[in-house]
């Protein structure tokens, strides 16, 4: 689980986008379309190009909730309930793909940040998107 110092540590870097968070949104995804090309299937009504206006958009929303999660990390289960229905419910987006994503992001954020990018803060976010994750899946049973 996150410890206290994982919390301090992804608040941290999430503070160190500045204004990125399209930007890694959209590279996160398109990371994810090129390395896991079946995820395409579930964006048939996308433009897929990269740095298409919908990839571009989508990104921001991806990292929205993420932001929302960060500020609300000790009840994320309430945070992304919203969230949770739609996955579960209306996309049906099969729970392997979170794991994906959550690798693309990481690659995303690690060639931006650099050496902030230090294997404490990949941990934390590592954690964190597993948390995300399991929310995100939750209601499928
Ligand atoms: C929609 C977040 C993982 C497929 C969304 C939206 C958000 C979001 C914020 C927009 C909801 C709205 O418009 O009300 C996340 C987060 C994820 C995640 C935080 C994991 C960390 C995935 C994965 C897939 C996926 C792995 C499939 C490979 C979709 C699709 C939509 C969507 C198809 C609808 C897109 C549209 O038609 O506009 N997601 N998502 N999501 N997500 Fe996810």
């Amino acid at each position: 689980m996150l410890t206290a110092e994982d919390k301090k540590l992804i608040q941290q870097i999430w503070g160190k986008l500045g204004g990125a968070e399209e930007e890694i949104g959209a590279e996160a995804l398109t990371r994810m379309f090129y390395s896991y090309p079946p995820t395409k299937t579930y964006f048939p009504h996308f433009d897929l190009s990269s740095g298409s206006d919908q990839i571009r958009g989508h990104g921001k929303k991806v990292v929205a909730a993420l932001s929302t999660a960060i500020k609300n990390i000790d009840n994320l289960s309430q945070a992304l309930s919203e969230l949770s229905n739609l996955h579960a419910y209306n996309l049906r987006v099969d729970p392997v793909n979170f794991k994906f994503l959550s690798q693309c992001l990481q690659v995303a954020l690690a060639t931006r940040l650099g050496k902030d990018y230090s294997p404490e803060v990949h941990s934390a976010v590592d954690k964190f998107m597993s948390a995300v994750a399991s929310v995100l899946a939750e209601k499928y049973r």
